[in-house]
């Protein structure tokens, strides 16, 4: 059962609590609520299907970097994926252990390849340059790093272009004719590097799972052919990029199960060490954007729900065109209309929609009003644009909700000026 329900008298729940009670008891502004049960429960439905297997699970923490909500992650057996030095800095505060913890990226900086030296963690190798900046960051920590080959492989993922980031094309990892190149140049510094593992990460929302068994194919073959050359390679990682059921229309979508059960067979063929990188599929469900309706209107053939948050606080709609279910929490009143409306937000530009012609009861001024889906890539890229300072969250733990972030005010913007 997920926790974000309809009850019998048609109020939404997150758990066993209403949703409009924590909007009358909590917050005037719009705010993210979230069900750590639903977090447990994801991150055993992937335990599950790694049952047996020697793996990693990498929580891709650009998908959100709430600090409670790492920590519980952690607790639950976690490691992390971090693609800045700040990423790491928290991975390391939230107390993740280092050897579960891969630092990734097409521009990763000296300064902080230096740090993920000194912790300790996986290197992903993305370009010649960044293979050189790890050489120099290993010398400069005194120490060896172990580092992966992040392998371009070439796969069409068939999502979004701007999720897509294993087609040849793309700006991350490294292509297959290159391959050679890194091998000789890793066995030229047998000081500073160890080649552990390959890597690979085709996108994000992928809904296929034999996307990742074809991709899974030719990374065995890699690593077959660098094992031929004296390397002992430990680790398979497919990286992250499983989608989930944003539609909310039941289709059957795959499971972290028929994930790894695609794979699962070609890990032990190879006696390798799996690692998965779910960001999307371990956080995006687990959390509901909570929005008050300022009015409602209507312009030439438009109607529109004017709600008080907006691209700022939750841009995917916008920047992706990305479908989020939208649903108000309360049961409307027997004369409330149904008609086709866009949801949009107060921020000025056109581009600030929520979602676009859904069908929705006409909600009175103040109805309270929920994006679904909102754990993933929402908070964590949120911004101030005008003005409206990043929200508070909250979660649902065992009955009882709690703050788990404060939310920025306009006192936060003036102190950014203080001393100038
Ligand atoms: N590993 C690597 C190397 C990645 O680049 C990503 C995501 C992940 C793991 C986690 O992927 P996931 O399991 O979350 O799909 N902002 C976009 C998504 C960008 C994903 C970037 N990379 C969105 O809101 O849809």
């Amino acid at each position: 059962k997920h926790c974000f329900t309809t009850g019998a008298d048609g109020f939404l729940y997150c758990e066993g609590v209403r949703v409009e009670d924590v909007m009358e008891a909590v917050e005037k502004r719009p705010f993210y609520l979230y069900s750590k049960a639903q977090i447990t429960r994801n991150v055993e439905a992937y335990k599950e299907a790694l049952e047996g297997l020697n793996s990693i699970i990498g929580y891709a923490i650009k998908a959100n970097n709430n600090l409670k909500i790492l920590e519980h992650l952690r607790k639950l057996g976690c490691g992390a994926v971090l693609v800045s030095g700040n990423e790491l800095r928290l991975a390391l505060h939230a107390g993740f252990d280092p050897t579960k913890c891969i630092f990734n990226g097409n521009g990763k900086l000296l300064e902080d390849l230096v740090l993920a030296a000194e912790a300790g963690v996986f290197v992903n190798v993305d370009s010649e340059f960044d293979l050189e900046n790890i050489v120099t960051a290993a010398r400069l920590a005194g120490k060896k790093v172990r580092v992966l080959l992040r392998i371009n492989p070439d796969v069409d993922p068939q999502v979004h272009p701007y999720v897509a980031t294993g087609n040849k094309n793309s700006k991350f990892g490294i292509r297959n004719e290159k391959l050679q190149w890194f091998l000789d140049a890793v066995k030229s510094q047998p000081d500073e590097l160890q080649l552990v593992g390959v890597h690979c990460h085709l996108g994000s929302t992928i809904t296929k799972v034999d996307i990742f068994r074809d991709a899974a194919v030719l990374m065995v073959n890699f690593i077959d052919q660098i094992r031929e050359q004296g390397f002992t390679i430990e680790y398979l990682n497919i990286g992250g990029g499983l989608g989930i059921d944003y539609h909310h229309t039941g289709a059957v979508l795959p499971t972290p199960m028929d994930l790894i059960n695609t794979v699962r067979e070609l890990v032990v063929s190879r006696d390798v060490r799996l690692i998965i990188e779910p960001g999307r599929s371990l956080i995006a469900n687990t959390c509901c954007f909570v929005n008050r309706v300022t009015g409602v209107k209507t312009n030439g053939t438009k109607n529109f729900i004017v709600i008080d948050g907006s691209m700022s606080e939750l841009i995917r709609p916008s920047l992706y065109g990305a479908y989020q279910h939208i649903e108000l929490v309360s049961p409307p009143p027997p004369e409330a209309e149904v008609s086709t409306f866009d949801v949009v937000g107060p921020v000025c530009e056109s581009a600030d929609f929520l979602g676009k012609d859904r069908e929705l009861p006409t909600p009175a001024k103040g109805a309270g009003l929920v994006v679904h889906d909102a754990g993933a890539y929402c908070m964590s890229m949120a911004s101030t644009y005008n003005l409206k300072m990043r929200p508070p969250e909250y979660w649902v733990d065992a009955g009882s909700v709690v703050k788990i972030r404060h939310g920025e005010t306009f006192e936060d913007h003036i102190k950014l000026f203080e001393d100038l």
